[in-house]
């Protein structure tokens, strides 16, 4: 039987939400990632260094008492963010990165940005202390349509802002487009990405398939074949800066099956299988390691694990759902057969 044994990864993207949901869910990002930047969009969101604490107690106090997972904790940036905050972010060993939603571009991103001038001082303090700035880039311009809102945030607002922070660590989040990888793989020294299973998997037919597909539904919305190939070319080359970040992203089975469906995709149940299934259909398997478990965190400062995963080339069928606190979560791909298997 076929297996490949890797550094244990970590996911540079990740939603665990709170309470019941992330109980259901924390467990399986835990198996497979020794660490994972959680994303703070929480309702409210955590935009003080004391929330990020108290949630990562709460998401520790999920797990097992000799689970070795590491929550690596990230703020809310709001246009009322102070710069003593990100001070108090960099003392505090647990905050790792702010993160930039535009307002309204996504899952509770009402507080978010509305104008980046507004955070310039933040901006500034970030690159004084060496915390990562984390981006959904995205534009949110209703006259901007919905497929070019990553494009339009390259020229509009992430090549100003490279241009005048040239010292502060960028994270563009989720990329899905062929201008933000083209950008990524021969831009500048402080510029990486993370990018999720699906947009690596799916094109945007994948909503349309046979009928509307709720559960295909992510923000960035996925692209045209042309964009994900060149997205699957910029996870597979090796590039140093491009790394692992699923965007898993659990709603409740009623919440994205309705007349207005949640943005986002449950991929953390068996997301090293589905990097695995991407990397083997591009004969490119010997560049998920590096992809996985090493670029994420030697972008971000932090030491490579030492341990390590197996996964075994076995057919399992993915469920069609799972309990998520009293609701069903239905995974990515449920109910089709998975080529790997995590052991
Ligand atoms: O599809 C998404 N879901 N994209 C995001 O940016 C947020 C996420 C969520 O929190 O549900
Ligand atoms: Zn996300």
């Amino acid at each position: 039987m076929q297996s490949i044994i890797l550094t244990r990864p970590d996911d540079f993207h990740l939603h665990v939400r709170d309470g019941e949901a992330m109980a259901s869910v924390i467990q399986a990002s835990a198996r497979q990632f020794a660490r994972a930047i959680i994303m703070p969009n929480l309702n409210p969101p955590v935009v003080t260094v004391h929330q990020a604490i108290d949630y990562r107690e709460r998401i520790l106090a999920c797990l097992p008492k000799n689970t070795s997972f590491m929550p690596l904790m990230t703020l809310f940036l709001t246009e009322q963010t102070g710069v003593s905050e990100i001070a108090m972010a960099r003392d505090s060993d647990v905050v790792f990165a702010a993160k930039y939603y535009p307002a309204g571009a996504t899952t509770n991103s009402e507080n978010g940005v509305r104008s980046i001038e507004r955070i310039s001082p933040v901006l500034e303090a970030l690159e004084e202390h060496g915390l990562l700035l984390l981006m959904h880039g995205e534009v949110t311009d209703p006259s901007v349509d919905i497929f070019d809102r990553e494009k339009v945030f390259i020229d509009t607002v992430l090549l100003p802002l490279l241009e005048r922070f040239p010292g502060l660590r960028v994270v563009f989040e989720h990329i899905t487009t062929s201008d933000a990888a083209d950008l990524v793989m021969h831009g500048p020294e402080n510029l990486a990405a993370t990018i999720t299973p699906q947009h690596l998997l799916l094109n945007r037919n994948a909503l349309f398939a046979g009928g509307l597909r709720p559960h295909h539904y992510c923000l960035p919305i996925l692209k045209a074949e042309a964009h994900r190939l060149a997205i699957v070319n910029a996870a597979t080359s090796g590039h140093p800066r491009i790394f692992l970040g699923t965007d898993s992203a659990p709603h409740a089975r009623h919440l994205k099956e309705s007349v207005c469906g949640c943005a986002g995709i449950y991929t953390a149940l068996n997301a090293m299988e589905l990097y695995a299934d991407v990397f083997e259909n591009e004969g490119k398997l010997d560049k998920l390691e590096a992809f996985a478990g090493h670029h994420g965190a030697d972008f971000y400062g932090l030491p490579r694990n030492k341990d390590t995963i197996t996964l075994i080339k076995e057919d399992w069928t993915i469920p069609e759902s799972v309990p998520f606190g009293a609701d069903k979560l239905v995974p990515f791909r449920a109910g089709e057969i998975c080529h790997w298997k995590f052991q």
